[in-house]
């Protein structure tokens, strides 16, 4: 076999040079999609320049390095979906960005506005389009080019408050349309956990939704919390509808999500007044609006105006000015992270900023400082990313009055007082002092007890650094050895809070190898990368055994996490604590065979005879078995030796007791929607 480096010499240099300028472009194009949710080429250009890099790294695989854009799972590869022609296209709506331009709009659909507008707010999320039939979801796509979209129904069918079936449902076929989102809360959450797992962060909610819904898994969708509102429904005149406030209401009688706040509008004077009054109030709400979409109500007039080639005439999207304010850099702190980061911080004097107050916001790192050429002591601009990062902009250089300090990072750790050291090629300085730093020991065990770790619930920021700082725990094993005495006196403890901690660390012993792996913080190794590895490796002895090229042979692992698994494996600390973890009992649970996902975690009851009884909450029986068929099992009535599972709601009755006779297992609503969710039967 030919050594690394003369293969390479085969490689032609067009091949190479196409290579690094393709995932040059990629990456560039990703970006630009992603986060800045300003695309410039159009889906199917991307998808060609995509397609030529995928066949250029097959034919010289040397050439596909782990950053490479075709490596990146949820890169902007459209091509992984089915596409299908839209019925009828998928506009855009134009916008106005001030008064003025709403003037125009007012002005212009003057003529046509004797019945009024409806104004609604504009859902910052993703469009999506969903066809029913006979009243059950058959299919979902996203607007892809506005033509063309991507079929996504699988992914679709996770939001729970998508209807699998219409109540009252109109025969034949039914398509409407709305927005997919991601709440705020369920934002933060995702991008904490993102930051925990050293993955990218999300720009906006409506990234993350994005992001969400294009998973090739999705029981990964079903784990993020999408929602979904409907705002429009396709060739309306045949459900005998006439405006938009009938197709609000009916969307709303056949049981889909629609906001709740929408108004009808009879006069230019109320559109300004919808428009005033939610400026501010729409940070009370727990999804991110951008805006308001003002329609002409009534249906007649939307044929009479028509559309341009990419939006109607008849509605328009006002935008709020994205909320910018200034407030005094009051210091820049230095944080360290799990990996010895150091990370300067902005400390600003408090300022409510989208409905909430901030005071810290991330710089990043020391480039990004001088490249805003920030000091303390200055007014800086802040606003919030996507309505919910806060993010400083610059400085007001203009009123600086010679008072304001220049910052330098420092030598030394913050922390520890190890020496800061910056590594070749990277942004960060770090502190390299893994083995006794208090900070990175406190991010550490924040991180192993995380949701996507070991989930060791109660275990929080505070308790953290009090355990570190009074010495209680000095190595993530020491959480296994805890006693209630100590951690009771702590502040804001007491016996019941200390003895629910303990409990929780003892639940946690029996979490799958692959979360076991994900706590432990191997770089470059996130929630996918232990799945892999737990599944290839089986056990902490076999992988911590494995050489590299067997790590990077196997699909999924490229030669950088390899080089990684290897390094972290190479430690004496940490092969130590895994020692010291597994005669504590934590060895990472063995995968049984109904923790695996199933086959794309989607027909993961394949097999199983279910039977629901009793009265369910959030579901009708129907949505329910739409629900357990969808993922394979099979649906009776009646319990018998054959049936695997019972899904008991309220007041159910002689079909339970019989279950419980013959020792079937049954499960409430809610863990049936978890199994649901998280593609598990446990
Ligand atoms: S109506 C013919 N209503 O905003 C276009 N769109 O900037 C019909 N959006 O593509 C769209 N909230 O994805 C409409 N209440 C709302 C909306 C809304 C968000 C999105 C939609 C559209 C984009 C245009």
């Amino acid at each position: 076999m030919p050594r690394d480096e003369e293969r390479t010499l085969e490689i032609p240099q067009d091949a190479r040079r196409r290579a690094a300028f393709l995932q040059r472009e990629l990456a560039r194009h990703g970006r630009l999609y992603y986060v800045e949710d300003a695309p410039e080429i159009p889906d199917d250009e991307y998808d060609a320049l995509y397609r030529e890099l995928i066949e250029l790294e097959a034919a010289w695989p040397e050439l596909a390095s782990p950053e490479s854009p075709t490596k990146r799972v949820g890169a902007r590869a459209s091509e992984r979906f089915e596409k299908v022609p839209l019925s009828v296209p998928m506009l855009s709506l134009d916008n106005a960005l001030n008064e003025e331009d709403l003037d125009g709009f007012l002005n212009r659909t003057a003529p046509w506005a004797a019945g009024g507008y409806v104004c609604e707010l504009k859902i910052d999320g993703l469009a999506v389009s969903l066809t029913y039939e006979d009243g059950a979801f058959v299919r979902g796509t996203t607007r892809g080019d506005g033509r063309v979209g991507e079929d996504i129904t699988a992914n679709l069918r996770t939001i729970r408050t998508l209807p699998l079936t219409l109540s009252d449902f109109p025969r034949g076929r039914v398509e409407v349309r709305g927005e997919v989102l991601l709440e705020r809360k369920y934002f933060a959450v995702l991008n904490e956990e993102r930051e925990e797992r050293g993955e990218p962060l999300f720009a906006n909610p409506r990234n993350a939704a994005a992001g969400s819904l294009r998973q090739l898994d999705p029981a990964v969708t079903a784990g993020r919390r999408l929602s979904i509102y409907l705002y429009s429904v396709v060739a309306p005149e045949r459900l005998g509808l006439a405006s938009q406030r009938e197709i609000l209401e009916w969307l709303s009688r056949s049981g889909f999500p629609v906001q709740k706040a929408w108004q009808f509008c009879p006069c230019g004077d109320a559109v300004k007044e919808f428009i005033a009054a939610w400026e501010k109030g729409r940070f009370s709400l727990p999804y991110a609006t951008d805006g308001v979409v003002v329609k002409l109500d009534f249906l007649g007039t939307w044929s009479e105006m028509g559309s341009t080639s990419h939006a109607p005439r008849w509605a328009v999207a006002f935008k709020y000015p994205p909320e910018e304010k200034t407030t005094r850099l009051t210091d820049i702190l230095v944080s360290v992270g799990r990996t010895g980061s150091l990370t300067p911080v902005a400390a600003l004097e408090p300022v409510t900023l989208s409905g909430t107050v901030v005071r810290r916001a991330s710089l990043h790192n020391e480039d990004e400082l001088r490249r805003k050429d920030l000091r303390i002591g200055d007014l800086v601009r802040v606003r919030k990313a996507g309505e919910i990062i806060p993010e400083v902009l610059g400085a007001v250089a203009e009123v600086r009055n010679g008072t304001e300090r220049e910052f330098a990072m420092p030598e030394f750790c913050p922390s520890c007082g190890s020496p800061a050291v910056r590594l070749e090629g990277e942004a960060a300085l770090r502190c390299m002092n893994r083995a006794s730093c208090p900070a990175q020991l406190k991010e550490g065990i924040r991180h192993f007890a995380s949701r996507g770790g070991m989930d060791i619930r109660g275990l929080g920021e505070r308790l953290v650094e009090q355990l570190v700082d009074k010495g209680i725990i000095r190595t993530v094993s020491d959480l296994y050895r805890l006693q209630a005495d100590p951690v009771a006196g702590l502040d804001r403890m007491g016996q019941k809070s200390a003895e629910n901690l303990i409990n929780a660390v003892a639940v946690s012993k029996e979490r799958p190898f692959s979360r076991l792996l994900a706590a432990l913080g191997i770089r470059f190794v996130g929630a996918r990368g232990a799945e892999i590895l737990a599944e290839a490796f089986r056990d902490v002895q076999t992988l911590s055994n494995a050489p590299e090229e067997i790590l990077a042979s196997v699909e999924g692992i490229g030669p950088v996490m390899a080089a990684s698994i290897r390094s972290f494996f190479a430690r004496e600390q940490n092969r130590k604590l895994l020692e010291e973890l597994a005669e504590l009992g934590v060895r990472g649970a063995l995968p049984a065979a109904e923790e695996q996902p199933g086959e794309q975690g989607s027909r993961f009851l394949e097999g199983m005879r279910i039977v629901f009884t009793g009265e369910l909450e959030s579901l009708t029986r129907s949505e329910a078995e739409t629900l357990a068929k969808g993922a394979g099992a099979a649906c009776s009535s009646s319990v018998s030796g054959k049936t695997s599972l019972v899904v008991a709601g309220k007041e159910a009755g002689s079909k339970l007791a019989r279950a419980a006779a013959l020792g079937v297992r049954i499960v409430g609503e809610e863990e049936f929607l978890e199994m649901i969710r998280s593609g598990r039967t446990s």
